[in-house]
């Protein structure tokens, strides 16, 4: 049986993947309890071991604000780390999907960006990840790069999570209404995911559809609107709030400073993955309605 190597199988979308990728072969989790990935020494040794079919890289240093101070330490996971995947996937022919960040541009476009754009990241944590991109493009594997933006899940720590609590606790917050792009499920991210990769290890020339993509829900909100979206729809399944979306203030980012500078436009055109690969991608808000429900259920 194909087997896929999933790193990063605990985070968000990791353990979507767990789910959407294991009818496509036996999927081998592996978290930090099974290799440290700062360890190259070790990661060579497992995958020496293992020898996948196909790597799955869904590990990442995500902190985006504690990558201004620890810029080496998002550079071990998201360039050192992808490096050795890629340069692995090159000399043993196998494939690697990777996920990127619309934080790879600098956000001054005025369109949603393309795959053709050049990435000039503003951040650390952008830096990191537009090195790990240029680390899987130059190798000469055959990849999947999937950009996604805004993910959001009932697991793990997200913005989505971050604005209930704070409805929960608070009469009224503020939030960021100048910047602009589409939150996206792990869920979505990880299920086209394994439809794209059904479509790599079941085709013929399967090579030519290597390359960069970018995977987010269509649409597009600002911080704001999708604060106070998120605000009326959790109303809406009952869940009690100290406040309602009414009580939100849309403030820019200048009023709200951070150690990372983050792209105004963080839009991103999904429109090729669905071309190549003939699927439809939904709108934003159906998966926020899927993981607010998932979330006031866990209560
Ligand atoms: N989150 C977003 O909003 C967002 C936006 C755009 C792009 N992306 C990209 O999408 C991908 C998936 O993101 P996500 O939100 O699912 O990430 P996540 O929830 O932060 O998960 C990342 C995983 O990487 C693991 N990891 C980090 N350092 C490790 C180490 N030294 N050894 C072993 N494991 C390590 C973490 O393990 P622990 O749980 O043990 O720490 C965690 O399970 C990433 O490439 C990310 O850059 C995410």
């Amino acid at each position: 049986m194909r087997k896929i190597v999933l790193l990063g199988s605990n985070g968000q979308v990791g353990w979507e993947l767990q789910r959407s990728l294991s009818p496509l072969g036996n999927v081998v989790p592996c978290d930090r309890s099974k290799v440290d990935l700062t360890d190259l020494e070790a990661l060579s040794t497992y995958l020496e071991h293992e020898r996948p079919d196909v790597i799955v890289n869904a590990a990442a240093y995500n902190a985006v604000d504690l990558a201004e101070s620890f810029e080496d330490e998002a550079q071990k996971i998201n360039f050192d780390l992808v490096k050795v995947l890629a340069e692995y996937a090159s000399l043993n022919n196998v494939w690697l999907v990777h996920y990127s960040t619309d934080y790879v541009f600098d956000g001054v476009a005025v369109l949603p960006y393309s795959e053709e754009d050049v990435p000039n990241p503003l951040s650390a944590y952008g830096r990191s990840k537009a090195n790990g991109e240029y680390a899987v493009i130059t190798s000469g594997c055959n990849y999947l790069l999937l950009r996604t933006s805004w993910i959001h899940s009932s697991r793990g720590s997200n913005f989505a999570k971050t604005i209930l609590r704070l409805a929960e606790t608070k009469d009224s917050f503020s939030v960021v209404d100048d910047q602009t792009g589409a939150p996206t499920s792990a869920s979505l991210v990880a299920d086209v995911t394994a439809l794209c990769l059904y479509r790599i290890v079941n085709g013929t020339s399967s090579e030519d559809l290597s390359g960069v993509y970018h995977l987010v829900a269509s649409g597009f909100a600002s911080w704001y609107e999708y604060a106070c979206y998120l605000v009326s729809e959790a109303i809406g399944l009952g869940v009690k709030l100290s406040c309602s979306e009414l009580d939100i203030r849309a403030v820019s980012s200048s009023e709200y400073p951070t150690k990372a500078i983050r792209p105004k436009n963080s839009r991103l055109d999904n429109s090729k993955i669905q071309d190549v690969f003939n699927i439809s991608i939904p709108d934003w808000k159906i998966c926020v309605k899927r993981t607010l429900s998932d979330i006031a259920r866990q209560g």
